[in-house]
C-alpha cells in the first residue's frame, strides 16, 4: 500500500548545560536586564562549551525523537539536518547517521538559518508523500554562540545553543495539512555570517581565499518589520491551503526569536496570548533549533496532545521565511 500522507510521531531536545543569564551580559557590553527583557523578553540563554560540538546536542534531541515515537534508528531511511552552523563545512547530519547508527538513512544537511526547521519539515515531508520513504528524521542544531560577535550589544544578547528533532512518519491520514515556504535573496544583507576571505598568494599572480566567517551582521529594525509583515501572511496562506481558518488552530508555534514579534504576529493574525507558545526566556533565539525545542517542551508538558493543530512559521536569513500546519500524533 502506498501512504501519501505523514504524521509526526515524536520530538526531542537537547540544550548545553551552560546558561548565562541578562545580568552576565552586563560584564562584556553596555546593557542591562531590564534592556533585554523588556525589547526581547529573554533571560538567560544556554552556551556550548568549546568541547561541546552541534552534532553532539543534535544526536542527543534525536534519540529522544526516536525513542518517543518508538522506531528503531535502523528503520529511519531519511535524516534531514537543518543547521548554519556545522561542525564540518561538508556537513554533519553524517556525523548524526553514525552515532545513532542509523544504517539505512541518508544523511544531508540543509542550511535555511532560523527558517530551517520548517523548510526541513517540508522537504523531508515529500520524500513521505511520495511514497519514497517511510520514516524520516528531521533534526535541527545551532551553536551561533560560535559566531556572535560578543562585543556587539545588538546581537550578542538575542542568541543561545541548543538542539530539537522529530520523527515523521508515513501515514494513511495525513497530518501536514498545508505549507508556504518563501525566499527573498534582495534582502540578503539584513542578517549575515559571511564568508570573509583572506587572500593568500599560491605562486606569483594566482591568489586564493583562505577561509574564515566574519562574526553575525544584523539589521534588527529590517528584521522585525520583516517578520512582523510576513509571518502572519505565510501563515494565512498556509492556513487557506488547509482549508482551515485561524480560530481552528490549536497553538501558535513560531521560532523564538523575540517576544514581541511573538506578540505582534499573534496580535495581527488575532489568536489569543494562550495559544501562543513560547519559551525563549530560558533559551533566547537558538536558530533553526528553537522550534523543534519549543515543540518537545510543549509536547513533554502535556500542552500539546495527540490531534491538536499548531501554526508554525520559522523566518530569518536569506531572507526566508515559511508556515507549515500540521497535527500532532497521528
Ligand atoms: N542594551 C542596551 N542598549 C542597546 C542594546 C543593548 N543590548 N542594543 C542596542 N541598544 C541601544 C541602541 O544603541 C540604541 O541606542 P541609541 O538610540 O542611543 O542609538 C537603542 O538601544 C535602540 O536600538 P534599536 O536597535 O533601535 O533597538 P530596537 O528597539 O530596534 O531593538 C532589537 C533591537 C531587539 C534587536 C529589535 O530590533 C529586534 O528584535 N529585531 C528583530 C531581531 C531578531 O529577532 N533577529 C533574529 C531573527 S532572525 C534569526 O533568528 C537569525
Amino acid at each position: 500500500m502506498q501512504n501519501l500522507g505523514i504524521a509526526m510521531t515524536g520530538s526531542g531536545s537537547a540544550a548545553p548545560a551552560t546558561f548565562l543569564d541578562n545580568q552576565a551580559l552586563t560584564e562584556l557590553v553596555e546593557t542591562s536586564d531590564e534592556w533585554i527583557t523588556t525589547r526581547t523578553g529573554i533571560r538567560q540563554r544556554r552556551l556550548a562549551k568549546a568541547s561541546e560540538t552541534m552534532t553532539e546536542l543534535a544526536t542527543a534531541a534525536s534519540r529522544q525523537a526516536i525513542a518517543m515515537s518508538g522506531i528503531d534508528p535502523q528503520d529511519l531511511d531519511l535524516i534531514l539536518l537543518a543547521t548554519s552552523t556545522p561542525d564540518d563545512l561538508f556537513g554533519s547530519a553524517c556525523q548524526i547517521q553514525a552515532q545513532l547508527g542509523a544504517t539505512k538513512a541518508v544523511a544531508f544537511d540543509l542550511t535555511a538559518a532560523c527558517s530551517g526547521f520548517v523548510f526541513g519539515f517540508v522537504t523531508a515531508a515529500q520524500y513521505l508523500k511520495t511514497g519514497v520513504y517511510q520514516n524520516a528524521l528531521i533534526v535541527a542544531a545551532d551553536v551561533l554562540s560560535r559566531w556572535v560577535d560578543w562585543q556587539d550589544r545588538r546581537t550578542c544578547i538575542l542568541f543561545g545553543d541548543g538542539a530539537g528533532a522529530v520523527v515523521i512518519q508515513a501515514n494513511e491520514k495525513d497530518c501536514l495539512l498545508g505549507f508556504e515556504i518563501r525566499s527573498d535573496g534582495t534582502q540578503n544583507n539584513c542578517l549575515n555570517l559571511a564568508y570573509a576571505s583572506e587572500p593568500a598568494e599560491l605562486i606569483q599572480g594566482v591568489n586564493v581565499g583562505k577561509g574564515n566567517f566574519q562574526p553575525i551582521t544584523m539589521n534588527g529594525k529590517e528584521i522585525y518589520r520583516f517578520a512582523v509583515q510576513k509571518v502572519p501572511e505565510v501563515i494565512d496562506k498556509a492556513l487557506f491551503r488547509a482549508n482551515l481558518s485561524v480560530d481552528q488552530i490549536d497553538w501558535l508555534l513560531l521560532h523564538q526569536a523575540n517576544q514581541r514579534i511573538l506578540d505582534a504576529v499573534a496580535q495581527r493574525l488575532n489568536i489569543p496570548e494562550h495559544k501562543v507558545i513560547s519559551n525563549l526566556a530560558n533559551y533566547g533565539n537558538t536558530s533553526a533549533a528553537s522550534i523543534p525545542l519549543a515543540l518537545d517542551e510543549a509536547v513533554r508538558q502535556s500542552k500539546i496532545k495527540t490531534g491538536d493543530i499548531i501554526a508554525t512559521s520559522g523566518f530569518g536569513a536569506g531572507l526566508t521565511w515559511g508556515a507549515a500546519i500540521f497535527q500532532w500524533g497521528r
